[in-house]
């Protein structure tokens, strides 16, 4: 059985949505999903670590990276994690292991295509296997109606009123679907 670790920030909910639709997609597909939140906590005096993290991405087969779009790219805590994660990169400790990338943004474009590209150049240092998403974009069901391949991305207009994160049924479908293909990628690669 493939393990799939999913590692995000979300600051108010709707990337962890998208990350637990994301490891249900990876539970159906026959997968062992590893749900790792990054926090602020997690950063003291601008460095991140937590040692119990690293130790799960250590031994997962595939790594899906998840964001949400802050000014066109990740977020600061996201990258803070990124960074520290360069200890992993010097001993090139997760090669061959499969990648991809989720994110969520406020406007309809809101340049999440950088926050993924930033993904795969990170995936590409640690010399891993990116995986784009496969789905054709279906208008009726809202899977990938963002018409992204490069990863899974989701949008919801911004809302200030401190109401709960609602995050689209065809978004969340996406990440399912996604989850499932990296399991499947996975399997193939390890054989
Ligand atoms: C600091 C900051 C920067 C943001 N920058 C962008 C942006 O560049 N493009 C965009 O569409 N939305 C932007 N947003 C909106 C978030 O992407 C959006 O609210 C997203 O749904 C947040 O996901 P989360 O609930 O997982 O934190 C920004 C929000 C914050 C707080």
């Amino acid at each position: 059985m493939v393990a799939i670790a999913i590692v995000y920030f979300s600051g108010q909910g709707h990337t962890h949505q998208m990350a637990e639709a994301l490891a249900k997609g990876v539970e159906t597909a026959g997968g062992t999903p590893h749900l790792l939140r990054i926090t602020g906590e997690q950063i003291v005096n601008g460095r991140w670590q937590d040692d119990a993290i690293l130790a799960t991405l250590s031994t997962a087969d595939g790594i899906a990276f998840g964001s949400p779009t802050y000014m066109g790219g990740i977020a600061g805590q996201f990258k803070c994690f990124i960074d520290a994660a360069s200890a992993t990169w010097f001993q090139q400790g997760w090669k061959d292991k499969i990648a991809g990338g989720f994110t969520h943004s406020g406007s309809p474009s809101g340049d999440k295509q950088g926050t993924l590209l930033y993904m795969a150049i990170n995936a590409a240092q640690h010399s891993m296997i990116w995986v784009g998403s496969s789905e054709m974009p279906n208008p009726e069901t809202g899977v990938n109606r963002l018409g992204s391949f490069m990863g899974v991305m989701g949008q919801s207009d911004l809302d200030m009123s401190g109401a709960p994160a609602k995050v689209e049924p065809g978004d969340l479908e996406s990440a399912n679907l996604y989850g499932q293909r990296l399991v499947a990628v996975a399997q193939q690669v390890t054989g």
